[in-house]
């Protein structure tokens, strides 16, 4: 069992370049699947995430190394069209190799985790999408089988523009004959890079980040390199850290435009912010001031996967904040953690309110999922004394070397195998390379 340590109030102080963004590098490598050639991706987190894609994409008869930051896929002996049930169950984003496995097998087979924490995350946007499509999909909760058949180029109108089904359209398209549209389709960044690796292998792919993609189907994708977008949510937890614990940060390799809705928060917080195209520099001299109201919202709202961490740095704010979550039913799972450190929050639907205290003291608590896990680190960062974090497998899925890239900022953090009660840790010495 490893988890993660935390002697909180330290002031952080650096500089950081900010990982690739694990929503992007995800349906990039379900794309991966659909060339005849090799794409070679740069700034590839190295997450368990992603891990599981390349064990996914190897299942299925590809290759896929990785070589520092540096992932190599190649679809070429794709073949296999089942993924295993145990390969499945590590990553719920699963669903998104769907459209691209049966566009390029003609027919896909896998197993769906059901609900998560966070909510029940039904597909069935997903599934009517590619029936849409022509694709006959029998689907019993849990076992998917998908099979591309006479499926054609069409008019695709999701209800809602979920990150998930666009990418999946997008995905089980590019390979379609004919013309597909996609209305009210999602506009996060992340849609955008998969649109722009797809081009750059010979897809034909046109509107992506506005509420109307046109895909133009083409026969073959070949070899393409690219580099995978900076994580807006990794780079936003960074600035949470900095207003939790007090510092001056500056994160680089960013692109800043995809964080203005979190850059307003923390201006309203009371942080120095100075922003340029690709660095932001936060600086929390005090401890932050509440904000009225955050509400959660689709690209370019307010990111949901923002929503916990920022509730944590809320948490010693001057006042009263209220944060209402709309895009998930159930992601307040980590208030009941946050408390433990003393923070004052109700919740009365999907809403908190949270009411800042002098001190937060450190806690020993459990990661719910991955943002809520993130929030605690940022909780513990600013809390009196020592925290525990357990059930760190979730901050793996999507934080990228978490208390090396927090210890480089000054933070005293440290990771700690406790393998039958004998404690081995990981320790990063503040401000290291
Ligand atoms: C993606 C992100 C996740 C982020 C979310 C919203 C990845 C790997 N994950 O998740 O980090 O929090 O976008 O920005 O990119 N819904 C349905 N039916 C469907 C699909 C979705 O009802 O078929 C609902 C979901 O339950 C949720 C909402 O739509 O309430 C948003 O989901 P969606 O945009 O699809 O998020 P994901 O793609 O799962």
């Amino acid at each position: 069992m490893q988890y993660i340590e935390i002697c909180g109030n330290n002031r952080l102080d650096g500089s950081i370049a900010v990982q690739g963004a694990k929503n992007s590098a995800l349906p990039i490598l379900a794309g991966a699947v659909l060339t005849m050639g090799e794409s070679v991706l740069s700034r590839c987190p190295d997450l368990s995430d992603v891990d599981a894609c390349l064990r996914i994409i190897r299942c299925l008869g590809g290759s896929a190394t990785r070589s520092g930051d540096v992932v190599t896929v190649s679809g070429r002996g794709i073949g296999e069209c089942a993924v295993p049930q145990s390969l499945m169950r590590e990553m719920r984003s699963s669903i998104i190799f769907l459209g691209s496995v049966a566009a390029r097998c003609g027919r896909a087979c896998m197993y769906l985790p059901g609900g998560c924490k966070i909510g029940a995350r039904p597909i069935d946007l997903h599934l009517k999408a590619l029936r849409e499509l022509g694709y006959k999909i029998t689907f019993d909760g849990s076992n998917i089988c998908c099979e591309r058949a006479n499926a054609h180029g069409g008019t695709v109108k999701l209800a809602f523009p979920s990150v998930g089904a666009t990418e999946n359209v997008i995905l089980a398209s590019v390979l379609l004959s004919g013309r597909t549209t996609i209305i009210n389709a999602a506009r996060e960044p992340e849609i955008c890079d998969l649109a722009d690796y797809l081009n750059s292998a010979g897809a034909k792919i046109s509107g992506a980040g506005s509420t109307v993609i046109e895909i133009e189907g083409v026969t073959k994708l070949h070899s393409a390199e690219h580099t995978v977008m900076p994580d807006r949510i990794a780079a936003s937890t960074l600035m949470c850290a900095a207003a939790s614990a007090s510092g001056r940060i500056c994160l680089k390799s960013i692109n800043s435009a995809h964080v203005a809705s979190v850059i307003d928060v923390f201006r309203q917080m009371g942080g120095k912010i100075a922003a340029t195209v690709n660095e932001i520099t936060v600086e929390f001299t005090d401890r932050p001031r509440a904000v009225n109201s955050i509400v959660t919202g689709v690209y370019p709202g307010f990111p949901t996967d923002s929503q916990a961490p920022v509730m944590a740095a809320l948490c010693k704010a001057h006042g009263r904040s209220a944060i209402t979550e709309t895009i998930f039913e159930n992601r307040l799972q980590h208030v009941h953690e946050l408390r433990k450190f003393g923070a004052d929050i109700k919740v009365c639907g999907n809403t908190a309110t949270v009411t800042g205290v002098n001190v937060l003291n450190g806690a020993n608590v459990n990661c719910t999922d991955l943002r809520g896990g993130a929030a605690l680190i940022i909780a513990a960062l600013g809390a009196q004394g020592k925290s525990r974090i357990y059930n760190i497998e979730h901050i793996d899925r999507g934080y990228e070397n978490t208390e090396r890239q927090l210890a480089q900022l000054g933070a005293d953090i440290r990771r700690v195998n406790d393998e039958k009660g004998q404690q081995t840790k990981t320790q990063y010495k503040a401000h290291s390379a």
